[in-house]
């Protein structure tokens, strides 16, 4: 059950609830693809830094432990002993960036792991049976996320399977919610809205998919190599084709300006592994723009990352000992920047609320974009 609490211009300011609590949304869902925050984050810890989302990798999980053991375990959130909601991808777009030679069929995708080379087929049906065994809150539905460099005619053909696929997904979720033996009977599905950069495909596709009476509705195919203005173009053009009273998910997005820009074009689910990656490499996010702890100009300097941050990092640690740790290339230098940067993110998302809610979005928006201007 979705509601929106209140709306700011397009900007929606919702409330999703689920079997594993509430999601107050605009979220940002923390990346965890192989049911671990790279950077040794454990889930003790995004209790601490106020995770609401957890988002794992359907293609990932069953080459890797397998979904049937995932199963016999309890489940995704058992098995990694985190009880709030979890978010799977369907492994469609996992299979086109990772895998290696692959077949595309009506029936599915036929791929080699990119593990060991096993062969694998993956299906509608099979992306839905995968993600029911890992019993996660929100499935995704099997999609193709076609090269940005496909002509037209491809993508228009693509998007036409991935809307029967959809219809493949819906019906084989409903059949597995009804089984005895599932761990979620309430698993959600959200479709996903495909079309590349032509406004009219992805115009006709988000109609199409609209009909279906999905949980909420995703935009994929973006942040493959497009501009931020073409980006924020087709999100112009295609979020008022999605239903406004389901929530809206803008698949790997973004940057803290991305974001800013896509929660002002209507959109409510964000997830990307910018925070955790940069975290990795000592880039951190501060409310002045990004730094790069490495820089040697920290090698002295005892205030915390970011001065006023809760986060753990920066109640604790200097940027001077951070920057030794990583140095030294010490596991606690990227733990530390991994955690500051995802509760940048998920304090940003907080602030975002705040401001939807206080009717003052657009000027906030400006604010923290000039803040964090090229600095
Ligand atoms: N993650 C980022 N983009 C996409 C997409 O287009 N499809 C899926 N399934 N996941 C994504
Ligand atoms: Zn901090």
């Amino acid at each position: 059950m979705y509601q929106i609490q209140k709306k700011d211009g397009r900007a929606k300011r919702g409330r999703l609830q689920t079997v594993h609590g509430v999601i107050e949304t605009p979220v940002f869902m923390n990346v965890g693809t192989a049911a671990a925050i790279k950077g040794a984050v454990a889930t003790t810890d995004l209790q601490e830094i106020r995770t609401q989302v957890e988002l794992s990798n359907t293609y990932h999980l069953h080459v890797r432990p397998g979904d049937q053991i995932v199963k016999k375990l309890g489940g995704l959130h058992k098995f990694m002993n985190w009880d709030k909601p979890i978010l799977t991808d369907s492994g469609g777009f996992q299979v086109f960036s990772l895998a290696g030679l692959r077949k595309i069929k009506e029936e599915g995708v036929y791929f080699q792991s990119h593990i060991d080379g096993r062969k694998i087929f993956m299906g509608p049906e099979e992306s839905m049976q995968i993600q029911s065994n890992l019993a996660s809150t929100i499935a995704m539905a099997f999609d193709e996320c076609p090269s940005s460099t496909l002509d037209r005619d491809y993508i228009g053909h693509s998007v036409d399977r991935t809307t029967r696929w959809l219809v493949r997904c819906q019906e084989e979720m409903k059949r597995l919610n009804a089984r005895p033996d599932t761990i979620n009977s309430h698993q959600m599905l959200f479709g996903i809205n495909q079309g590349g950069v032509f406004e009219d495909i992805r115009i006709r596709h988000a109609k199409e998919i609209s009909r279906l009476d999905l949980d909420g509705y995703a935009v994929g195919g973006l942040a493959v190599g497009e501009s931020h203005e073409e980006m924020y173009r087709i999100l112009d053009e295609v979020v008022p084709y999605l239903p406004e009273e389901k929530p809206t998910y803008l698949m790997g997005v973004g940057t803290p300006a991305n974001i800013l820009e896509a929660v002002e074009r209507g959109v409510d689910f964000f997830d990307c592994v910018y925070p955790s990656r940069n975290g990795r490499h000592g880039h951190v996010y501060t409310n002045s723009g990004k730094k790069n702890l490495f820089n040697a100009k920290y090698e002295l300097d005892d205030r915390p990352i970011e001065e006023g941050c809760r986060c753990p990092a920066c109640r604790n640690y200097s940027r001077a000992y951070i920057r030794h740790l990583l140095k030294a290339k010490e596991m606690l230098g990227m733990r530390l920047c991994v955690l500051h940067n995802l509760y940048f993110y998920n304090t940003m998302m907080e602030e975002i609320r705040q401001a939807i809610e206080a009717g003052n979005y657009r000027e906030y928006k400006k604010r923290k974009l000039d803040g964090m201007q090229g600095k």
